[in-house]
């Protein structure tokens, strides 16, 4: 089978990250007689750059006629005075938007072998922390309406979070569904008792959940969530919220797993097509230097194969050359501790593809 990628490498350590994730596709590509096409396109500041703006048309039009998109990262300093329409950020809201991706999924896990880095004391983590965030991606207060106007005593600014029924019930139900296949527990975060649009928000994830009656709801406001996480992750299977909650909880969810470095993500869309990138940033500071994790990239690509392209043997090839290299004892410097191999970007790209073993 033939399956058409588009590529967005992106900036600062987007391109090495990218590079060393595309290796180990290949290899599984070799290995189970599956060919991946690939088409470089430009977004975030190297579009700014190049083609200045920050998604350019002929991307968006790429990645719509393209089977999934792997993205390195986007952003930098050196574009962070552009007004609000020209910054790279605008690239992922674009993306996100252009191509229908309402549903982000960020795993948050932590990693038997990196259990040390966790900032949770032992007995908060317990056996294991394995949280499923679920975050709508394009609806709320990102897509709402905003703007300025006069008021008495000068400007005003505003941003509006709405949301449809139809939007909230197509994310519970992609919740729901996921819930099925890992804890069967479903945690709603809202924050009903101020925004209506949370008082809808949790009327619609309550309707739905009668279609799933094996999986557990129970719901929490937003603050308690955040204290929740920290109090008892363990509590938490799926978490399901709006975009901005979502982006919030999850930069704590991945931070209390201590592997921030190793968190892929999906956003995905109607049917099997998905964005899939790293939860971490473009790193600037280390771009260049053969010094950055690719772990969360390749992870990313090991979510496209079960994700977008239900290839769950190879997905889990991967995954277990991620955790056979961790046992093995090679590190990159940012999840580096006494005792261990410090390896580089391109040196954990080769490891994990040596690693790679079809034994299905
Ligand atoms: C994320 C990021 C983005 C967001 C920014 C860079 C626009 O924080 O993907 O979580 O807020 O969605
Ligand atoms: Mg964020």
């Amino acid at each position: 089978m033939e399956y058409k990628i588009a590529v967005i490498q992106g900036d600062g350590i987007g391109p090495e990250i990218v590079e060393q994730g595309l290796r180990v596709l290949d290899k599984i590509g070799q290995l189970y007689g599956h060919k991946f096409t690939y088409t470089n396109l430009l977004a975030g500041g190297c579009a700014i750059d190049e083609k200045d703006e920050p998604l350019p048309a002929e991307t968006i039009e790429i990645c719509k006629k393209s089977d999934a998109v792997i993205l390195g990262a986007v952003g930098g300093p050196k574009w962070d005075n552009l007004p609000g329409e020209k910054r790279p950020e605008k690239a992922l809201l674009g993306l996100r938007g252009e191509l229908g991706l309402y549903a982000n999924l960020r795993p948050a896990v932590i990693y038997e072998e990196l259990k040390d880095a966790c900032p949770l004391k032992p007995e908060i983590i317990g056996d294991s922390i394995d949280i499923m965030v679920v975050r709508e991606l394009t609806g709320g207060i990102y897509f709402g309406k905003r703007g300025r106007t006069k008021g008495e005593k000068g400007s005003e600014a505003f941003d509006t979070e709405t949301y449809s029924e139809a939007e909230v019930e197509r994310i519970a139900r992609i919740a729901f569904q996921i819930a099925q296949k890992r804890r069967s527990k479903v945690t709603s975060v809202d924050k009903a008792n101020i925004l209506e649009s949370s008082r809808l928000w949790r009327e619609v994830v309550i309707r739905v959940s009668k279609d799933y009656p094996g999986v557990e709801l129970d719901h929490l406001y937003v603050d308690n969530a955040a204290m929740q996480l920290i109090r008892d992750p363990k509590q938490f299977d799926v978490i399901v919220t709006s975009n901005m909650f979502g982006d919030i909880l999850s930069d704590e969810a991945s931070m209390i797993t201590g592997s921030i470095g190793m968190l892929p993500s999906a956003s995905l869309g109607y049917d099997s097509f998905g964005l899939y990138e790293p939860i971490h940033g473009s790193a600037p500071d280390i771009a260049g230097k053969n010094m950055a994790n690719p772990i969360a990239t390749v992870l990313s690509i090991a979510m496209m194969l079960r994700y977008s392209f239900n290839l769950e043997n190879e997905a889990k090839a991967v995954e277990n050359a991620v955790s056979m290299v961790l046992k093995n004892g090679y590190r990159t410097g940012d999840i580096m501790s006494v005792g261990m191999k410090q390896v580089g970007t391109k040196e954990m790209g080769e490891l994990i593809m040596n690693y790679i073993i079809r034994d299905n």
